[in-house]
């Protein structure tokens, strides 16, 4: 196992099949291997994103979340660009140099409401880093709101391989056009963010080499990683949660692939185990992402159940998780955190 590894650090090709045997592996080395290579590039650094989930309404359906349209019992939100304002000062003031604009995708912000948010904010922080994870848009959309001043884009592309992204999702949406969406953010020239669940309903190991060969070929700068988690008010209520040794594994194993790579320790990973994020550092990930978003609504973004720090405060989560990165030898740093080159 041990010469595998090396072999993934030295970034040899290696198959499917070896693969297959790393994935579920129970081999400490996997995890050491990782944290030696990130610490060559990002040393003990951990960069730290503000979560701002503005909407909590969405038009799509997928069978996994507990935002989905058809979830009836979901409460749902809208912050005003007065409000999103509000978190970036609260958060600037926290340390935060990235805001990432998260939501459902919801029409009612239209291009010019959202790029008129961008530009504010930017205007108003100039050191940050905007991030949008926003769903599907059109290209034009994306461009304008490059223009404005977003430089990154979130949008995991959930599963690489098309058949059980159409098991996982109703039949309006895409595989073909999730994947065209990144590489035109790509084009655009924003950062890209993709990803994937581990775990979801119907994953095999399979699944994850076709993820892991797709992220190869994408080259983004991020990737997010976390357990599928059951929502009680979803198709998916009665699936089990993803395994947190293939989460971590799976981090790792990008960290080996990868060595500049952007990886965040989830909040879905901290909601699976209750040391998820400190594991998943020390697995590879130097990112971690609490949330900004106003106390009143957190409760209100439950994209599965049981989710972490919906009853507190955001300088709250910034105490706890700077505590808990120290308590590994690590340390969140003020910073727009961008990918290194290498
Ligand atoms: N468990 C874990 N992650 C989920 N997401 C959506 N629903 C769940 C769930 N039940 C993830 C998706 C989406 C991101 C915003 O949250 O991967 O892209
Ligand atoms: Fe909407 Fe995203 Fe949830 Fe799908 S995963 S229902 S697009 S918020
Ligand atoms: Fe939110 Fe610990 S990170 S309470």
């Amino acid at each position: 196992m041990k010469e595998l590894i090396d072999k993934l650090a030295e970034n040899k090709i290696i198959s499917r099949d070896e693969f297959k045997v790393l994935l579920p592996c129970d081999e400490v080395y996997l995890h050491e291997k990782a944290r030696e290579v990130r610490h060559k590039i990002y040393g003990h650094q951990i960069f730290m994103r503000g979560l701002i989930e503005f909407t909590s309404y969405c038009k799509n359906n997928c069978y996994y979340c507990g935002l989905r349209r058809d979830n009836t019992n979901a409460e749902r939100y809208r912050l005003s660009k007065e409000q999103i304002l509000d978190c970036c000062y609260k958060g600037y003031d926290l340390g935060f140099r990235t805001f990432v604009l998260q939501g459902g995708e919801d029409n009612y912000y239209t291009d010019d409401i959202l790029a008129e948010i961008v530009r504010e904010i930017k205007t108003t922080y100039q050191d940050c880093a905007i991030t949008l994870s926003i769903g599907e848009k059109s290209y034009d959309s994306c461009r304008r709101l490059y223009e404005a001043g977003a430089e990154r884009y979130l949008l995991r592309h959930e599963t690489a391989n098309d058949a059980h992204y159409s098991s996982i999702h109703p039949p309006e949406m895409s595989p073909i056009n999730r994947k065209k969406c990144l590489y035109d953010l790509k084009k655009i020239g924003y950062q890209v963010g993709c990803g994937f669940m581990v775990g979801s309903p119907g994953q095999s190991i399979d699944h994850i080499v076709d993820d892991l060969l797709f992220i190869k070929e994408l080259d983004p700068a991020m990737v997010g990683i976390g357990p599928f988690i059951p929502h009680s008010s979803t198709p998916y209520a009665r699936e089990k949660p993803g395994d947190l040794r293939l989460v971590l594994n799976t981090l790792a194993i990008l960290r080996l692939m990868k060595p500049n790579l952007l990886l965040p320790a989830t909040t879905a990973l901290g909601t699976l185990d209750r040391n998820g994020r400190e594991s998943g550092v020390l697995a590879g990930a130097n990112v971690v992402m609490p949330n900004l978003s106003p106390a009143q609504v957190r409760k209100k973004y439950l994209l599965y159940d049981n989710k972490i720090c919906t009853g507190d405060q955001a300088a709250e989560c910034v105490a706890c998780i700077g505590k808990r990165m120290e308590r590994i030898g690590n340390k969140i740093v003020v910073s727009r955190g961008d990918c290194v080159a290498i």
